[in-house]
């Protein structure tokens, strides 16, 4: 792949689709092409998935259903959006990725094990790795009240869990910090310039 695939993970109003705007910008200046895009959705038809994940339905969705849902947008999302952009030579900024997967669905579903979520996750994207992952780790307390705070936005199905829910994701995300390739944890208790800033230390050392 020629342009750089880079991510952004936290739980919900850790910052993400900020920190990704802030990084196009950042990406932009150093004279990069860059495509901002997310998950789960970013095609037509995943975007189709998304809705399903995200809003409320008259029946609870199964937690294996949720699990393929976010597998079927990640394939389409990578076959007809990533891969090919990556290919241009695009650098492309996905907010939320597979980690998101592994920690909301492994760590704090427990769905089905690590493993073998890992394997159908290769599988969906084509084994393309993401080169960077940044992780904005926010205490669950202060993400949920910046989303409720935001008023352009209402809660879905899952900002709505129980706190202790993501409490679990939260160390579902740090037990990755440790044990996967290429993560970068950013402080994103802090104010949005402090989380700016540490962004551009990591890009300014990162990427050339
Ligand atoms: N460091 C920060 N300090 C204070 N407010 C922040 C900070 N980062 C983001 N916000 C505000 O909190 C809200 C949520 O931020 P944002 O939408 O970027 O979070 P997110 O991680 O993308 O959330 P979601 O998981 O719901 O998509 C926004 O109103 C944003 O302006
Ligand atoms: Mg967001």
């Amino acid at each position: 792949m020629k342009g750089k695939f880079i991510t952004l993970e936290g739980g919900e109003g850790s910052g993400k689709s900020v920190a990704a705007k802030h990084l196009k910008k950042l990406l932009e200046k150093k004279g990069k092409k860059v495509m901002l895009t997310h998950e789960p959705g970013g095609t037509v038809v995943a975007d189709k998935i998304r809705k399903i994940i995200l809003h409320e339905n008259r029946e609870k969705l199964a937690d294996r259903a949720e699990l393929f849902l976010f597998l079927a947008s990640r394939a389409q999302h990578m076959e007809q959006k990533i891969i090919p952009a990556l290919k241009r030579g695009e650098n492309v900024i996905c907010d939320r990725f597979n980690g998101s997967t592994f920690a909301y669905q492994a760590f704090a579903r427990k769905v089905a094990d690590l493993a073998f979520m890992k394997k159908m996750d290769k599988f969906v994207r084509w084994d393309v790795d993401p080169d960077l992952i940044l992780y904005l780790d926010a205490d669950p307390k202060i993400g949920l009240a910046r989303r409720k705070g935001d008023k352009s936005k209402k809660l879905t199905r899952i900002d709505k869990e129980k706190l202790d829910f993501h409490k679990k994701v939260r160390s579902g995300f740090n037990k990755l910090l440790k044990s996967e390739k290429n993560w970068v944890k950013i402080n994103s208790n802090k104010s949005i310039n402090e989380v700016y800033n540490q962004i551009d230390e990591v890009i300014n050392r990162k990427v050339r």
